[in-house]
């Protein structure tokens, strides 16, 4: 039987779970107090970039299942269940800020005149689902909801894809009246046997900041043997490849790189740290995993000066890649902001470009230059440097980009260029967690 679900907040989360259970069959509204965006995705503009989303949402406006509004009121109107997706951003001390969830329950409890499950799919702290069925309790018949953690593992750039097949789904709940509900939006997963961990709401929400805890410690776990690799004179991608031969480590997410970014990881590492700090709890290795990561961006820095014999002042540098991954143009916490500053600080001036992200990273550093292609930014550069691993720049021509430069060095941050080939076009070539430049090559 197709539900009648509300989603409120249409960001990355929220859109993409309200294009994929309105595909489940489910009759979807979503919701958002931003009229402008609500106007555009019920024209069939996704807003955002994400592969598949746009075609989904086509899908689903178009055979009726999906609608979009501003007004809570209507999207309750006959909902059976309610998913939180708005935002939960840091605050200025780390700790996550759930004002936007607490005014969505102010404007949803004297909706509720039928029984609804209320489904939090933001991140939110250890204990947030209770004090939200503390919080809904004292404005509802407690008897008139229940309240369900189900934390989502997307990945950007693969979020429609994770949706449809997920490692796991986490559920957290207290009632078991919820379980029937749950099962009932999510068949399609069960049918392609898709494991499910249910819970009580306090493990969900542990689960979500553990497992991107362990990821990021995992990146500044390699970028840190990455480090001592260019010092010894060792391969970390062989490293890698032969550590994650054992079952037990895994080869993913032991690439190395400028440093972890995006919207969860730097975010969900401090919130954790806090939530530690609140139960008294040493959680002194995700700290130093947050300051390890920042080390590795400045790092990347002090390589280009290397590069540029001891000095950045008045070097040109092409900046290539301004999002936090490819596949995306999201530039929320991404290395390639504070490598910038750093540099301009430094007295370098830095033309960059992104095939996705250049308006959004020109809202956050409007000064600097922005170039139409990847050769453009390398024209009269003293250092072409690539912040993301972009197809199109592994695959950039070698040839034309030394014609180009004023002298020829790259520094691939994200390892995505043969060194040899780089070598043999005439470059001095730096990676990461390779040789290192010691002044010639
Ligand atoms: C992540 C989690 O994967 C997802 O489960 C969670 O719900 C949200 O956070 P996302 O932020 O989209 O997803 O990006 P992800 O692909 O995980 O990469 C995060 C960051 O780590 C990126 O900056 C990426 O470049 C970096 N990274 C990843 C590495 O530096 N090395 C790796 O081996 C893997």
């Amino acid at each position: 039987m197709p539900m009648k679900i509300a989603v409120v907040g249409t960001g990355y989360v929220g859109l993409t779970t309200c294009v994929g259970l309105a595909d489940f069959g489910n009759h979807v509204v979503g919701v958002d107090i931003d009229r402008e965006k609500v106007a555009r995705l019920s024209a069939g503009d996704p807003v955002i970039y994400e592969a598949g989303l746009e075609y989904y949402l086509r899908e689903n406006l178009a055979a009726g299942r999906l609608s979009f509004t501003t007004s809570m009121k209507e999207a309750l109107r006959d909902a059976e269940v309610v998913f939180l997706a708005v935002g939960t951003p840091e605050k200025e001390n780390g700790e996550a800020d759930l004002s936007q969830i607490e005014a969505v329950l102010e404007e949803l409890a004297p909706l509720i005149d039928h029984y609804l499950v209320v489904v939090t799919k933001s991140t939110v702290p250890v204990g947030t689902n209770r004090w939200i069925h503390e919080e809904l309790s004292r404005m509802v018949d407690p008897r008139l909801f229940d309240v369900v953690s189900n934390p989502e593992f997307l990945r950007e750039g693969k979020a429609i894809q994770d949706f449809f097949h997920p490692n796991r789904v986490v559920i957290g709940y207290e009632n078991e009246r919820v379980k029937e509900v749950m099962h009932e939006i999510y068949r399609p997963l069960y049918l392609i046997e898709t494991p499910f961990v249910w819970c009580s709401w306090e493990t969900a929400e542990l689960i979500k900041y553990a497992a991107n805890a362990f990821l990021a410690t995992k990146i500044s776990f390699i970028n840190q043997v990455a480090n001592l690799a260019e010092e010894v004179g060792a391969d970390v991608h062989v490293i890698a490849k032969a550590m994650g031969m054992d079952g037990r480590i895994s080869p993913k997410f032991l690439h190395p790189g400028p440093g972890f970014g995006g919207s969860c990881f730097p975010k969900d590492t401090k919130a954790l740290v806090k939530i530690g700090e609140r139960y008294g709890v040493d959680l002194s290795l995700v700290r130093e995993v947050i300051r390890a990561n920042e080390a590795q961006r400045m790092r990347m820095v002090e390589k280009a000066k290397r590069l540029l014999g001891g000095s950045l002042e008045g070097r040109r540098i092409a900046v290539l890649g301004l999002a936090f991954k490819a596949e995306t143009d999201d530039v929320r916490e991404t290395p390639a902001y504070p490598i910038i500053r750093a540099m301009l600080e430094e007295g370098a001036v830095v033309c960059a470009h992104d095939p996705l992200a250049m308006e959004n990273f020109r809202r956050l550093v409007p000064s600097i230059e922005y170039a139409e292609n990847e050769y453009e930014a390398a024209r009269g550069a003293d250092l072409v440097l690539i912040c993301t691993e972009w197809n199109e720049y592994r695959n950039l021509d070698l040839e034309r980009v030394a014609e180009l430069m004023r002298e020829r060095k790259i520094l691939d941050t994200r390892n995505v260029l043969d060194p040899e080939r780089a070598r043999k076009t005439g470059f001095v070539y730096e990676g990461v967690g390779r040789i290192l430049f010691r002044g010639k090559q």
